[in-house]
C-alpha cells in the first residue's frame, strides 16, 4: 500500500511576530519544512503535497521541486488545510501522513514507527502523541475508561479537566486516506477559535465505530510545535544536542558542546578538536585531525587534515592539510590555501590561491591574487586589487619574499624568486630573480633634530 503525506505550511506564524512565513524559520542551518521533509522522506511517500498560502511564493521556493502543493488563499484551519490536497489524493488508495510544518523534531524513525504501527493495528486513525510535563498550548487526547482515544481537544477548547490530560497531540497522524477526506466533509468550525480543526476527525471516525488508535513517542522533545521564538530556540538546542552527540560518537572532541553551534549537514571527522564557542555553518567539511580553537567561524569551507584555525572566519573556502589560520584572521569567499600555508594575526584573503608553504604573518590584505609556493609576505602587505570600479589580478611566483609595508599595484605580475623592498609601492611587472625597490631615497640631515619642538634642548618658544 502507497504511502502518501501532506504537509501543512499555509499558516503566517502569528506568534512568530515575523515578516518570514513560520516554516521558513531555521533550525540548525535548514529551515523547519526542510526538518519537515527530512523526516517524512524516510517513508518513501509515493507523492508529497504541501498545503500552501501565507506568502506561498516564498514557502514553494523552499520546496524546489520536492512536493507537490496546493494554495490555501485563507487559512481556515488546519481541517481546511487537508481539504486543499483533495483533488491531489482523494481517489488513492493508501495511508496517508499529515504532519504540521513547524514540528521539526519528529524523526523519519519516529514516522516510520508511527506507520508500523498503523498498519499492525488496523487503524482507520493514528495520532502520534507524546507525554508532556507541561501540555499548555497543545490540543490533548481524550481517552476513555477502556484506554481507546475518543477525540482530540484543543487547548481553548479544553474543560478543566481535560486541561489536566498530559497527554498531546503532536499534530502528526496517519489515515486510511480514502476515509480521511470523507471525514473532512463533516466537519464544521463550532470551536472557541471558529476554525475547521483536523484533529475533529477523530472523534467523527470513533463515533462511525472505526478504530483510531495512538502511537506515543518515547521522547517528549521530538513533539515540540514551534509557535514562537522561544520554542524556535528550545528547538535548536534540542538539534544542537542531536547533532553534537552524533559528532562526538564517530570521535570528535567538544571542550563544551553547550556552547558549539554545528549546522545540520556540517561533516566532520575523528579525532577533530572543537573548542567553545566554534560556529560551523553551512556546507562545510571538517577533515580529521583538525583543531578549531574558540571563536572560529567557518561557512561552507573546507579544511584539511591537521589544518588549526585559531579564533578566526572563513567563508566559502578551500584550507588545505597541515595549514594554519588566525589567531584573527578572516579568509573571504573565494580563498583556497594550499598545504602548510600559514596566515596570521590580523591577515584577510579573499579570492586568492595561495601555494604550499607561503606564509603571510601579519596585518596583510592579499585580494584576487594568484601566488605560488614558498612565498613569504612581509607585514603590512597590502594589494591593491580595486580602483573603485573594477578588481585587477596580481600574479606572484614561487619562492617570492615580499618586503614588509610593499604596496603591490595590480595588474601586477612578479616573477620566481624575486625580491621586493619593504616599503615599496611596486606599480610594474617585476621579472624573475630581480629586487624591485619602489620608495623614496633616505636622506639624513645631521643635527637638525635640535631644531624640532621633541628635542631635549630645543628651547621653548615662550
Ligand atoms: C495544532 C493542533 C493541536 C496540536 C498542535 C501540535 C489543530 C486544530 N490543532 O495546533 O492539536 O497539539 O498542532 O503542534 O490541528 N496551518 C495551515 N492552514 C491553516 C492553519 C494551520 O496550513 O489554516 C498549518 C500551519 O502553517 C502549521 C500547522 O498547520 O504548520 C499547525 O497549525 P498551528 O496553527 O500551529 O496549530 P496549533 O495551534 O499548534
Ligand atoms: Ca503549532
Amino acid at each position: 500500500m502507497n504511502n502518501y503525506a501532506i504537509i501543512l505550511a499555509a499558516g503566517k506564524g502569528t506568534r512568530m511576530k515575523s515578516d518570514l512565513p513560520k516554516v521558513l524559520h531555521k533550525v540548525s542551518g535548514i529551515t523547519m519544512l526542510e526538518h519537515v521533509f527530512r523526516s517524512v522522506s524516510a517513508l518513501n511517500p509515493a507523492k508529497n503535497v504541501t498545503v500552501i498560502g501565507h506568502k506561498a511564493e516564498l514557502v514553494k521556493q523552499v520546496l524546489a521541486g520536492q512536493s507537490d502543493v496546493v494554495l490555501q488563499t485563507e487559512q481556515l484551519g488546519t481541517g481546511h488545510a487537508v481539504m486543499m490536497a483533495e483533488e491531489l489524493l482523494a481517489d488513492q488508495d493508501g495511508q496517508t501522513l499529515v504532519i504540521a510544518g513547524d514540528t521539526p523534531l519528529i524523526t523519519g524513525e519516529s514516522l516510520q514507527n508511527l506507520v508500523a504501527y498503523h498498519r499492525s493495528h488496523k487503524n482507520v486513525a493514528t495520532i502520534l502523541t507524546a507525554e508532556a510535563v507541561d501540555p499548555f498550548g497543545y490540543g490533548r487526547i481524550i481517552r476513555n475508561q477502556n484506554g481507546e482515544v475518543t477525540k482530540i481537544v484543543e487547548q481553548k477548547d479544553a474543560s478543566d479537566f481535560e486541561q489536566q490530560v498530559k497527554e498531546i497531540n503532536t499534530g502528526t497522524y496517519v489515515f486510511d486516506n480514502k476515509r480521511l477526506f470523507e471525514a473532512l466533509k463533516k466537519i464544521n468550525t463550532d470551536n472557541a477559535q471558529g476554525e475547521y480543526y483536523l484533529t475533529d476527525v477523530i472523534s467523527i471516525f470513533k463515533e462511525a465505530g472505526e478504530k483510531v488508535g495512538a502511537y506515543k513517542l518515547l521522547d517528549f522533545d521530538e513533539s515540540l510545535g514551534v509557535n514562537d521564538r522561544l520554542a524556535l530556540a528550545t528547538a535548536e538546542k534540542v538539534m544542537r544536542q542531536r547533532i553534537n552527540r552524533g559528532h562526538m560518537l564517530k570521535g570528535v572532541t567538544f571542550t563544551n558542546p553547550e556552547a558549539t553551534y554545528i549546522d545540520i549537514d556540517v561533516t566532520i571527522e575523528p579525532d577533530v578538536v572543537i573548542d567553545a564557542n566554534v560556529t560551523l555553518k553551512g556546507q562545510t567539511t571538517i577533515a580529521a585531525g583538525v583543531h578549531l580553537t574558540n571563536g572560529t567561524y567557518i561557512v561552507d569551507s573546507s579544511i584539511g587534515p591537521n589544518a588549526v584555525i585559531s579564533n578566526s572566519t572563513i567563508e566559502a573556502s578551500e584550507v588545505a592539510n597541515d595549514v594554519t589560520v588566525g589567531p584573527y584572521a578572516h579568509l573571504r569567499p573565494g580563498s583556497k590555501l594550499a598545504e602548510e600555508v600559514h596566515v596570521g594575526n590580523f591577515v584577510e584573503v579573499k579570492g586568492s590561491s595561495l601555494g604550499k608553504g607561503t606564509k603571510a604573518g601579519h596585518l596583510t590584505y592579499i585580494g584576487n591574487a594568484e601566488v605560488g609556493h614558498d612565498v613569504n609576505f612581509g607585514a603590512g602587505t597590502i594589494t591593491v586589487n580595486y580602483d573603485g570600479k573594477h578588481k585587477y589580478l596580481t600574479k606572484i611566483g614561487n619562492h617570492v619574499f615580499v618586503g614588509s609595508n610593499s604596496t603591490l599595484i595590480a595588474p601586477l605580475e612578479i616573477g620566481d624568486n624575486a625580491l621586493t623592498a619593504a616599503g615599496s609601492s611596486i606599480t610594474h611587472d617585476v621579472p624573475r630573480d630581480s629586487v624591485a625597490i619602489g620608495r623614496g631615497r633616505q636622506v639624513n640631515k645631521e643635527g637638525y633634530a635640535k631644531t624640532k619642538p621633541h628635542h631635549p634642548e630645543k628651547k621653548s618658544d615662550q
